[in-house]
């Protein structure tokens, strides 16, 4: 399986990667795919990944698409924005409708997407760059998506979801250091959890994205964590997906109370949110 993940395509074969309405064009666009149409052993898996991912979040857009006319679509910390553009492809241009908001920091990168989005004509996409918890964006997002954001950009991204009533949230976490840093001068509790640096930043990632999962919870969002699998270049894999069904839910509000009852820390991400609250 991985074995044949490694090999380039010839022209035809990348034909037959793509889904409806993905073009050759825009995968060229992206680099992804040569002048000729063939694609590179790296750009292949490339590619899996970004069609992979797009039929994971499916179902949330298929509900996206058919309760909204024109729904508002975020791609936070969008980097080149590979997913984001295909994602503005395979739905916002098939379908006719909807719009594509994609934050970056760095103004290069949300240049270079821009650029794409012109020569493409993807003219209802946008790029605003600046960092997530400062840019204006609309009030009102349907979809939210952040892949790889790192460290607290994720939590500035779940902040903005959850701000914007988003209906449906797709995070895929990076590098989380914050939380280990904060349980590196908690003695009480059970320490022994994160007593060495190596546990402390495994217990850390995996205490935030539990804190991440219980603060969507708390404020009306249904869960379900998941491995992104095939991506396999990478260990930071976790996929959590939210639908709104809610703004509030005090069961899960008193299970986020008892664990940092529990684990005194305070990351970012519930001040925040306490802040909109
Ligand atoms: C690891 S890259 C992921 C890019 C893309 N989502 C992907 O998966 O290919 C993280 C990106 O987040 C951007 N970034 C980091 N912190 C950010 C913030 N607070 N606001 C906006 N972008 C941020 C970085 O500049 C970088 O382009």
């Amino acid at each position: 399986m991985k074995k044949r993940a490694r090999q380039s395509l010839d022209p035809a074969a990348v034909q037959g990667t793509l889904l409806e309405g993905q073009s050759v064009r825009t995968l060229q666009a992206l680099g992804l795919v040569t002048e000729r149409g063939g694609a590179s052993a790296d750009a292949h898996r490339k590619i899996k990944q970004i069609n992979h991912f797009l039929r994971l979040i499916a179902p949330a857009l298929e509900d996206v698409f058919a309760r909204h006319e024109q729904p508002v679509l975020f791609e936070m910390a969008a980097g080149k924005s590979y997913l984001g553009l295909a994602l503005y492809e395979h739905w916002i241009a098939r379908q006719g409708r909807g719009r594509l908001v994609a934050v970056e920091a760095r103004p290069e990168l949300a240049q270079r997407v821009r650029d794409i989005a012109d020569e493409l004509g993807f003219d209802r996409l946008e790029v605003v760059c600046g960092r997530i918890a400062e840019v204006d964006l609309p009030e009102r997002a349907h979809f939210t998506l952040a892949l790889h954001a790192c460290d607290t950009a994720t939590d500035e991204a779940l902040v903005r979801a959850v701000r914007a009533k988003s209906d449906h949230v797709a995070l895929v976490p990076c590098c989380q250091a914050e939380v280990a840093r904060l349980l590196k001068g908690v003695k009480d509790g059970p320490d022994a959890l994160w007593r060495h640096a190596w546990h402390r930043r495994e217990f850390g990632a995996h205490l935030t994205n539990v804190l991440r999962g219980l603060a969507l919870q708390a404020h009306g969002y249904q869960i379900t964590v998941t491995e992104l699998a095939g991506w396999e270049h990478s260990l930071k894999n976790e996929l959590i997906l939210g639908r709104r069904v809610g703004s509030f839910h005090a069961g899960a509000r008193a299970e986020l109370d008892a664990l940092l009852t529990t684990i005194p820390v305070r990351p970012w991400l519930l001040d925040a949110l306490a802040a909109d609250a």
